[in-house]
This record gives C-alpha cells, structure tokens and sequence, in this order.
C-alpha cells in the first residue's frame, strides 16, 4: 500500500515507522525543510515498549514528489488540519483514503468538506507516544486504534487498511460507530489534558489530590450532558470510573497537552474543552468549568513569551 503520513511528530512517526518495517511504500510529507533532511538522513529511530528499532522512510516537503497515494493519515495537531491538506491533490486519486486518528472534535468535519465524506475516515488510537527530539521517538504505550466511517459503512478498502495495519504490527480494528468512540475519547481529554497542561503534573498524579479529582469530575460531567443531549451512546457506562483508570493505565505520562505546554507550543485546547464549551453554548447548556479550564490554558499559550520570574 502506498501511505503517505502528514506530519512527522510521535504518532506520526510511530505509525511512519511501523507501516515502513511492514515494508509498505511509506512516505512522510513534512512542511519543516529542516526535520525533511534529518529524517531523510537518519530514518526514524524508536525506544520503548516495542523495543528499539530504526527504519528508513521516504520524506519530503513536496507532495508533488509522491504522486497518488492508496492511504493518507493525518498526523499533525487539530489546529493544523486545514493547513495540512491545502495543496495535497496531487496525491488524492479516486480511491485514496484519508484517515484522521487525531485528538479532539471536528478533523472529521474539516476533511470531508475538501474531499468529500466517502473517502474519510475517522478513529482513535490507543498507542502512545512522545517525541523526544526530530526522528525520535518513545514508544510509551501499546493499545488497539479502532477505526471507521462516520455512515457506518464498511466498504473493502476499509478492511484492507484493518489488514495492513494489524499485519504492520497496529493492532487494528474496525468500528460502525465512530462517532460514539470519538466522542468517549474526546471524554477522557477532556478529563485529563486541560488539568495536566495547568498543574504540570503526569496523568496519574491527578488522582491523588482532591481539588484535581473534583475538576475532573465536574469537567467530564458537563462533556457527558453534552453527549447526551447529542444522543451519543457513550462505550463505557461511567465515564468518570473511565478517565480515572486511563490516569491510572498511563500514571507516568506527560499528556499531549501538557508536552505543548513545556515546549511553548499552541494545544489542542480548541478541539478537547473548548469544543464542549461552543457545544454546550448552542444547546443552552452551561459549562463552567470547561470555561475555567480552556480559558486558563489559552492564557498558559498567550503569556509563554512574558512570565516575569519570581
Ligand atoms: O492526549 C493524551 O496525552 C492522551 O490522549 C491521553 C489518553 C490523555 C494519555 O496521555
């Protein structure tokens, strides 16, 4: 299968380099000339629980060297997606699919308006990892991606990208309800990223003060009124018994969100609590605390620059 992956931080590496060791035709297309030539050079390398490992993959910052691809994955951070897939129809033919595993709410959307909702699909990954400097990676943490259409449909091609992925290494499977799961993961960032990116603290440390269990709990009830209303049919019955045990499977994680944060980097505050707060507002919902905690971290983003030491 030809893959092209956009995006060379962890998850895009980590899929990059287990789609290349599977001896697919992987490509990395990356607009940063700089990370283009050292992952060109080197490859990826990978520590962690996949052991270590290092594979070569074609990369470039022109997606007019790739020419049409079978796959296209989506790899970059929810604010850039609509930058992403500006100018990559020379490697969109008829029967490319694209998928987007990212966090958060609305790559789906933003896809489908360019290319047309058939040839998308959406899904979540369960696989962790952290970028430890251009081509290298942590492999944190194994876990299944579950994939799928947002009508349900399951036509060969999506069966044929569960083979090449599970084949790869990925363990990979396919779901009629996407939406469902997007939105169960969508809970557990929701619960976790924000409070983590404020208080510096890893995943599971959340859990071991009150004022951060009490945030957490109030966070993820107003995102679960919200689903509900929307008629989203939650995976799991207690979604705050949920967030709880990803905070205790993944204890010592620096979330995404909180990885932003220590390099300066715009989060994914927009896409996780943020969108609970737009969704909430147009069904006259209130969401306080996911107010708080957007708003506390786009200030954490703004004042990166002018923090007086004291
Ligand atoms: O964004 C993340 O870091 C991850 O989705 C999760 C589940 C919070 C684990 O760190």
């Amino acid at each position: 299968m030809k893959i092209v992956i956009i995006g060379s931080g962890a998850m895009g590496s980590l899929f990059a380099g287990f789609l290349a060791k599977a001896k697919e035709d992987v490509w990395l297309l990356d607009n940063n000339p700089q990370r283009a030539e050292k992952i060109s050079e080197e490859g990826i390398k990978s520590q962690g629980v996949s052991g270590s490992w290092q594979v070569k993959v074609k990369m470039t910052t022109d997606p007019k060297e790739i020419g049409p691809a079978d796959l296209i994955i989506i790899a970059v951070k929810s604010y850039h997606t609509k930058e992403a897939i500006k100018n990559i129809e020379s490697i969109v033919a008829e029967s490319t699919m694209i998928l987007t595993l990212q966090n958060g709410l609305g790559n789906i959307e933003v896809i489908s308006e360019v290319f047309g909702p058939e040839r998308v699909i959406g899904g979540i990954t369960n696989q962790g990892a952290t970028l430890l400097k251009i081509a290298n990676i942590k492999h944190a943490g194994t876990g299944e991606t579950i994939i799928g259409r947002i009508d349900g449909k399951i036509p060969v091609g999506l069966r044929s990208l569960r083979e090449t992925f599970n084949k790869a290494g990925i363990e990979t499977r396919i779901s009629k309800d996407i939406k469902a799961l997007i939105w169960s993961k969508l809970i557990i960032n929701v619960g976790i990223n924000a409070l983590t990116a404020i208080t510096r603290l890893p995943n599971g440390k959340l859990l071991e003060f009150e004022g951060t269990r009490k945030i957490m709990e109030q966070a993820v009830s107003e995102a679960v009124r919200v689903a509900k209303r929307k008629r989203i049919k939650l995976i799991y019955d207690d979604p705050l018994a949920k967030v709880e045990a990803v905070c205790q499977a993944t204890a010592a994680n620096i979330s995404s969100m909180l990885q932003d944060v220590q390099k300066k980097k715009h989060t994914e505050i927009d896409f996780i609590n943020g969108v609970i707060v737009r969704q909430a507002q147009s069904l006259g919902l209130a969401a306080p605390v996911n107010t708080m905690l957007t708003n506390l971290v786009k200030t954490i983003e703004a004042s990166y620059n002018n923090v007086v030491a004291c």
